[in-house]
């Protein structure tokens, strides 16, 4: 069919934006390669699925999809604030926290202000802040850490908000407990400080700052999580960010007024009964996170030492041509060229079969 030519162009903060790209999913590879076997390590998913207490609530929100759910989510709302000690109007939830990486920047983000961000992490805060017209400051990771002392010599009089990204996607580092610290008193406090902990629940090391109880003596300080990763709920699009109740207030008139499901709800404030479920996932990813690292250090090549669900594979070569080639293998990962370190790749941690069969493959390729 012809298309029709038109004149209406899109906003000018557009121009040169790409369209996210996720992970390979499984149908696509075994649609161009016809493969039988595949294993997506690719999006830092959970490989033990959900508690199946959120199952059973899921099933029976069923029944209710004629019904709109919750706007604001209040039972889910409440529940967290209990566990985190923080008052209900202080936590939000959204559709994924990438649901409130949008909405912190609609609402705060103006033409022209600057926000600060490493160099390389989670690529939606750049996007976001480009879609508002803002200026993305980046700053060069120090060996795959975040350079804190960096950020905070970034700040001038444009400066808006700064994220975060601890642990960080996609090296999996994290920063130091007084260093994290030292570095939120010195944030002026008209500047958004964003730290976004979508792998919180996955850190094993002692020397990592709890930042949820300095929401209350740091105004600015928000706190984003999600049900996305060891929950296991990806699918349904659920997260939350713990922040000042008047931050809350403004990102409410902005959200769509039902932008999480009945079944996000009910699953997320299930799932948060099942601390069993969690401990088995934390533990399995920490030993699947060991064993990856140290095989690969074997083979005489090395990992950014990750305290999320994935590892970063530094390679003597292009990220690209590893990723290819374990394709062909049925096993797919990131290359870390579409992350912004063309000579690695990010391999999420499997079950423990997944990773045998990752560094098995991984093997043949590089040998
Ligand atoms: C660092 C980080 N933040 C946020 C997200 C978004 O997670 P979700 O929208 O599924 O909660 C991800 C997803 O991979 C992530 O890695």
């Amino acid at each position: 069919m012809e298309t029709l030519q038109h004149n209406i162009t899109a906003r000018k903060e557009l121009e040169g934006l790409g369209v996210y790209k996720p992970g390979k999913p499984i149908e696509e590879v075994q649609r161009e390669l016809g493969l039988n076997r595949i294993i997506k390590l690719a999006s830092n998913e959970n490989p033990l699925g959900y508690s199946l207490v959120a199952k059973d609530a899921i099933m029976s929100e069923m029944e209710k999809l004629a019904f709109y759910p919750e706007g604001t989510a209040p039972v889910l709302a409440e529940k967290l604030a209990e566990q985190l000690e923080v008052s209900p109007e202080q936590i939000i939830i959204g559709n994924g926290s990438d649901e409130l990486l949008r909405l912190l920047t609609r609402s705060y983000i103006r033409s022209g202000d600057e926000a600060i961000m490493a160099d390389v992490t989670f690529p939606r805060y750049e996007t976001n802040v480009k879609i508002e017209g803002g200026n993305p400051i980046m700053v060069p990771l120090l060996d795959g850490v975040h350079d804190l002392e960096g950020m905070l010599a970034a700040i001038t009089d444009q400066t808006r908000m700064i994220f975060v990204c601890n642990p960080n996607n996609p090296t999996g580092t994290i920063v130091g407990k007084m260093e994290l610290k030292s570095f939120i008193n010195q944030v002026p406090d008209h500047i958004l400080l964003v730290i976004d902990e979508a792998y919180f629940e996955y850190v094993t090391e002692d020397d990592y700052l709890n930042t949820v109880p300095l929401v209350q003596s740091h105004p600015n300080l928000i706190v984003l999580r999600t049900f996305s990763k060891i929950y296991g709920l990806a699918a349904l699009r659920i997260g939350y960010g713990v922040m000042h109740p008047d931050f809350v207030k403004e990102l409410m008139k902005v959200k769509e007024p039902f932008n999480t499901n009945r079944m996000a709800q009910a699953a997320a404030a299930a799932s948060l009964e099942d601390s069993n479920f969690i401990e088995k996932c934390k533990r399995e990813n920490d030993e699947g996170r060991q064993y990856i690292s140290t095989e690969i250090e074997k083979m005489g090549l090395s990992c950014f030492p990750s305290q999320g669900n994935f590892v970063m594979v530094k390679l003597n070569q292009s990220g690209d041509a590893v990723f290819q080639a374990l394709l062909h293998k049925g096993i797919i990962v990131r290359s870390g060229s579409v992350l912004g370190l063309p000579e690695t790749i990010r391999v999420s941690v499997g079950t423990k079969e997944e990773n045998e069969a990752f560094i098995q493959a991984f093997r043949e390729v590089v040998e």
